[in-house]
């Protein structure tokens, strides 16, 4: 994202030196999957994020980077275990951890970047307290979003618990919360007011949903070469997405009927499954119904933006970074 290029290598020169320190070396089978996510590539919207709100009310961010790391570091452990759990081939353009490797090796080498992330944490000075209580609230937030996620994946459609409010409250979980409490950290290290540090959180969750959201039409509708992820992932696995539970408020009920057998069951041919939930979900309009939620909530965002006691040049790379997030295929 050209919004974050300036923190791009900054945080990837300070990530590389922290793993080639010596200290993530044996043994090689379960570090070298550990750096192999590290270090091979991502948007590092979390990292960008973390500095960016720490800038916002200091004049620096380096003050940020030990917080910076650890959120990033903590967002690529989510993703090994991601992988597993959605049984994804591919991340970032290359084969997933447990792909390359095995699941046990995804296992606990999740497990290991998820320690290494907290390892980045203790450097974060006074702030250590006060961001380590946002970090653990966070990451349970995290895994009760994934449960979701799974609770979704496996229901009935016709059980209640499929609704756009349900996807909604798990999207906010496992993912926005995470966004979230990146903007709050940075403004808390970068000594903003807490009403402030509260208003960044907000517009994180704000964010993080129009993020998933997109993520969600970018699993249907994106280019594999440019979003790095197998294409039709989450119509293979059941996922009750935005795009699915809208096509199914569908009138037409024939198109329903063959959603709802479609995408209850994994055994059909991939390619003729994905074929035929694409032209549903076309027929339905639901990419656009997304990118108008999508709207909705970057909207939302930017009136609490309004609201930041800090100058507008203050909040210039937010805003970039908000407007290139709604526009993104990638
Ligand atoms: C992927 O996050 C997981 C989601 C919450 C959608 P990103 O799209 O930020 O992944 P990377 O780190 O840039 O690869
Ligand atoms: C990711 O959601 C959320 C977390 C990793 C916690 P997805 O499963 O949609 O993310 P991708 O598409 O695999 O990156
Ligand atoms: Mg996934
Ligand atoms: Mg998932
Ligand atoms: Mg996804």
């Amino acid at each position: 994202m050209k919004s974050l290029e300036n923190y791009w290598k900054y945080i990837n020169d300070a990530l590389n030196q922290k793993l080639q320190a010596g200290d993530f070396d044996e043994p090689k089978g379960l570090y070298e999957p550990c750096k192999y996510i590290l270090q091979n590539g991502g948007k590092r919207v979390r990292a960008s994020l973390v500095l960016l709100a720490s800038k916002m009310f200091s004049n620096s961010y380096e003050q940020a980077l030990p917080v910076a790391l650890a959120f990033e570091t903590f967002h690529n452990f989510t993703l090994i275990h991601d992988d597993i759990m959605d049984k994804a081939p591919l991340r970032r353009g290359i084969p997933t951890v447990h792909t390359k490797w095995d699941e046990n090796t995804a296992i606990l080498s999740g497990d290991a970047v998820m320690i290494i992330a907290y390892k980045f944490f203790e450097e974060s000075g006074k702030y250590v307290p006060q961001l380590f209580r946002l970090l653990n609230k966070t990451a349970l937030e995290v895994c009760e979003g994934q449960q979701y996620d799974v609770d979704l994946e496996v229901a009935n459609l016709q059980d209640p618990i499929v609704s756009e409010e349900t996807y909604l409250r798990m999207i906010e979980l496992k993912t926005s919360v995470l966004i979230a409490a990146c903007l709050k950290a940075g403004a808390i290290v970068g000594g903003a007011s807490d009403n402030d540090a509260d208003k960044l959180y907000e517009i994180g969750k704000m964010i993080g949903i129009a993020f998933q959201l997109q993520d969600d039409v970018l699993d249907t509708f994106g280019n594999e070469a440019t979003f790095g992820k197998k294409i039709g992932g989450d119509i293979r696995v059941n996922k009750k997405t935005y795009l699915l539970i809208k096509a199914l408020q569908t009138p037409q009920s024939t198109d329903k009927e063959q959603l709802i057998k479609l995408m209850s069951s994994t055994e059909f041919d991939e390619k003729t499954k994905y074929d035929h939930v694409v032209a549903l979900y076309n027929k339905a309009h639901v990419k656009e119904q997304s990118i108008e939620k999508i709207e909705e909530y970057f909207q939302q965002a930017m009136r609490l933006v309004d609201e930041i006691q800090l100058p507008d040049e203050r909040k210039g790379e937010l805003i970039a970074f908000m407007n290139e997030l709604v526009n993104r295929n990638y």
